[in-house]
């Protein structure tokens, strides 16, 4: 099968698409013939082995070289073959799923049954490959780390990205009143997936306008803990998700800052760690649910193809692609 390999960290001229042999199911494993995968940041991290701190940290980044050597968090596709002991899927069916180790960039990957989902009936393959890793991580961020009821007031900083539109209509859908923080060309499709308000951080400051939130969703920028406060009410939540990367030490040493400094004052700072989380397959039930019901949907900026994953993750490095970059395989 084809499979994009990485061997060593650096730029995405370093992802070698090549043949290599095909994955056979073990007990309890599904073979999955990809039909399409998503980009993320995490793929650009991951194959930079940026920021170098975290090559020091138990995790996922090898010292000196990758540890994951075929990336791609996210695939849909269908049942190719099941393994010994797999009782709930077969042949033909059409799945979805997060990978914490990587293996979407390729033809075939096998996934562990219990973390395998029926796809979504009303999205194609290339819309399906756009929810796990995103919508799984802000749906954590909003239901647990956030604790989000009917009426919360949710900050959405970064609203426009892959994880902000899933976190944008999630809240939504939870009832709360939602404000989501973008760019001024982004300012119409966060209003348009059902935010309250927006602000246009090139033209305003969301820590300076007086408005308090329950619950902020940090997803992007490089805002301290101690200005986000300023917005929080007296026991509101910051959700560390992401930010605004560096070679060294960023988005970590800003996430590290926040939790230390949660711990000596009236509101917290809790972070969300998708790639942790054990009950994958249950937020994927809980996502399709929604999706079926049309309450919400996956925003597709661009798809590459196969052949094209250099060019997409170079894309997705900008940092500014409305919703989500998807690779069709
Ligand atoms: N903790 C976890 O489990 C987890 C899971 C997934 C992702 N992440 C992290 O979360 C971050 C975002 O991921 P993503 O997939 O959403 O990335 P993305 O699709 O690249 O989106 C990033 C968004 O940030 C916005 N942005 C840039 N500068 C901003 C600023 N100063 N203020 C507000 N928004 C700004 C951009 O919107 P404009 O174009 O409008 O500027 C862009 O749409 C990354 O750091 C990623 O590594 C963490």
């Amino acid at each position: 099968m084809k499979a994009y390999v990485l061997r060593s960290y650096g730029s995405p001229d370093v992802l070698e698409l090549r043949d290599i042999d095909r994955p056979a199911p073990g007990p309890g494993e599904v073979l999955v013939r990809v039909r399409a995968a998503s980009v993320q940041p995490a793929d650009w991290h991951l194959m930079r082995g940026e920021p170098y701190v975290s090559r020091l940290m138990p995790g996922f980044l090898g010292l000196r070289k990758p540890k994951i050597t075929i990336l791609g968090a996210d695939v849909a596709g269908v049942v190719e073959a099941t393994g010994p002991g797999v009782t709930g899927f077969a042949t033909g069916d059409e799945v979805y799923a997060m990978l914490a180790m990587g293996g979407g960039f390729a033809e075939y990957v096998c996934v562990p049954e219990s973390e395998l989902a029926p796809k979504p009936a009303t999205l194609s393959f290339e819309e399906a490959a756009a929810v796990p890793l995103a919508a799984g991580t802000a749906l954590l961020a909003l239901r647990d780390q956030g604790g989000v009821r009917p009426g919360s007031r949710v900050l959405v900083n970064g609203a426009s990205g892959g994880v902000g539109t899933f976190a944008v209509q999630l809240g939504k859908a939870y009832g709360a009143h939602v404000t989501g923080v973008c760019s001024t060309r982004n300012v119409d499709l966060v209003r348009s997936l059902g935010a309250d308000e927006v602000i246009d951080y090139t033209k305003e400051d969301f820590t300076r306008d007086g408005q308090v939130y329950d619950v902020l969703l940090y997803i992007a920028g490089n805002r301290s803990f101690a200005e986000c406060r300023k917005v929080l009410t007296r026991k509101g939540v910051c959700v560390m998700i992401g930010g605004a990367a560096t070679r060294w030490l960023q988005p970590a040493g800003r996430v590290s800052a926040a939790l230390a400094a949660s711990a000596f004052v009236s509101q917290k700072a809790a972070l969300t760690n998708v790639l942790a989380c054990r009950d994958n397959r249950g937020n994927l039930d809980e996502l399709t649910e929604l999706i079926d019901d049309g309450r919400l949907a996956p925003v597709v900026d661009r798809v590459y193809d196969f052949g094209e994953l250099p060019a997409a993750v170079r894309y997705q490095e900008e940092g500014h692609a409305p919703g989500k970059v998807v690779l069709r395989i």
